[in-house]
């Protein structure tokens, strides 16, 4: 266990901001993380606790008086290998994009849309991470956890997270509680890829790839490329990727919507609700590439607040506290953040 007192957040959280904790403690596995807890049991400490990943969802508002863990737990290993399906243990700790590269060198397939998300493995089965037509959640089948107030083991299925849209009972009604410390998932030996969302499909088109010859390499590349040419890489420019959800509104809202606005981008979710893209919401109130002190709407996604240099989380704060008023007072639809704000609400 590696334990260091009042470290700098600032390379933690890829929002850049320059916040301290009292305490980080990173574990290597199952038993140095049920030692610390149980030893914090023991001595009565009741002190906060915020288990992190790679810190590319979290707004840190003010310094974090408390202990932030982190998982070094990095294995991957094949539980079962039946029929056309692989099922493979991975560590929280183990970045993302690099459990996604290492399927589909290994030819097992079905994260390949997911490709180029930032972030952990651990957080993945939190956030229930999404883009382009897939989600985590089509690939969890159950998440092993450490309990943080006693330090037991937990298991839950996928039926028990309660996956939704970029939700999960991890970031609910259990929030806090649980250090993720493997999810388990169950990918395919055979490629069937996904094209249901029309921007992919686009894009290859445009490259004039054609079904019978997309590979898994391929279609990970042309999603990666999109990824490149919309988003800032958080390596030049502080963001946490989406700020906020897409608003899933009722059918009536949407109607009233509509008329107003006839070309309003949208997907229909079922026939009582509709998802609206909170960065076509923002780019009408005129934020898009607009800045406020060292924060920014991005100019290439509306949906994306930067860090411009130097920016405190209050600066973040300030304005997607107004981003959001102005969204509301012009639509009536209160966007959420997506983004954890950890600290004070002002
Ligand atoms: P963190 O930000 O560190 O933490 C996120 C949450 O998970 C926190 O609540 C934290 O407490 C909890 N947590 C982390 N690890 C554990 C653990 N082991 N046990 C228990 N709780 C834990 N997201 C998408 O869904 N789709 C995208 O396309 C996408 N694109 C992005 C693009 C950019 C440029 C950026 C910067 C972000 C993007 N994101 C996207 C958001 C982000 O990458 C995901 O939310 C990711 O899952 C966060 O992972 P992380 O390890 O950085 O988690
Ligand atoms: N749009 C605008 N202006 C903008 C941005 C978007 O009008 O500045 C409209 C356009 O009509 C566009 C539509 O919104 O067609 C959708 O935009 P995009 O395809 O970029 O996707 P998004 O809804 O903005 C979501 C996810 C992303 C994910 C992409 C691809 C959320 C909150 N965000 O963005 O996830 O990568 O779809 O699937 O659901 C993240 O969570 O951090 C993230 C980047």
């Amino acid at each position: 266990m590696d334990i260091q007192n009042n470290i700098s957040l600032k390379s933690y959280n890829t929002f850049g901001i320059d916040v301290h904790a009292d305490r980080m403690v990173t574990y290597h596995s199952i038993e140095e993380l049920q030692d610390f807890i149980r030893c914090r049991v023991a001595d009565g400490d009741n002190s906060p606790l915020l288990h992190i990943g790679g810190g590319s969802n979290l707004l840190f508002t003010t310094n974090f008086h408390g202990t932030i863990l982190r998982s070094a737990i990095a294995d991957i290993f094949v539980t079962a290998d039946e029929g056309d399906f692989v099922y493979v243990r991975v560590g929280a700790g183990v970045q993302w994009d690099a459990w996604v590269q290492y399927a589909v060198d290994s030819s097992w397939f079905g994260l390949e849309n997911l490709s180029g998300i930032p972030g952990e493995v651990g957080s993945s089965a939190v956030q229930n991470i999404g883009a382009y037509g897939s989600e985590a959640k089509d690939f969890i089948l159950f998440v092993d956890c450490v309990d943080l107030q006693t330090g037991d083991i937990r298991h839950f299925c996928a039926a028990e997270c309660e996956y939704r849209y970029r939700d999960s009972i991890f970031k609910n009604v259990v929030k806090g509680r649980y250090a993720i410390t493997h999810v388990h998932f169950r990918l395919s030996h055979s490629f069937q890829p996904n094209l249901s969302y029309a921007g992919l499909r686009n894009q290859l088109d445009t490259r004039g790839i054609h079904d019978y010859d997309l590979s898994a390499q391929v279609l990970r590349q042309t999603v990666l490329d999109i990824r490149n040419a919309k988003l800032p890489d958080p390596a030049k420019l502080g963001n946490a990727g989406s700020f906020f959800t897409n608003p899933i509104i009722g059918r009536d809202q949407w109607e009233r919507l509509v008329a107003e606005y006839p070309e309003a981008p949208h997907f229909n979710i079922d026939p009582e609700h509709v998802k609206v893209p909170a960065g076509w919401l923002i780019e009408q109130c005129g934020w898009k590439g607009k800045t406020m002190g060292p924060a920014a709407v991005y100019d290439k996604q509306a949906l994306v607040l930067v860090n411009t240099g130097g920016a405190t989380g209050a600066d973040i704060q300030a304005l997607y506290q107004q981003v959001q008023a102005d969204v509301e007072t012009r639509f009536g639809i209160r966007i959420q953040t997506e983004v954890n704000v950890i600290g004070r609400e002002k």
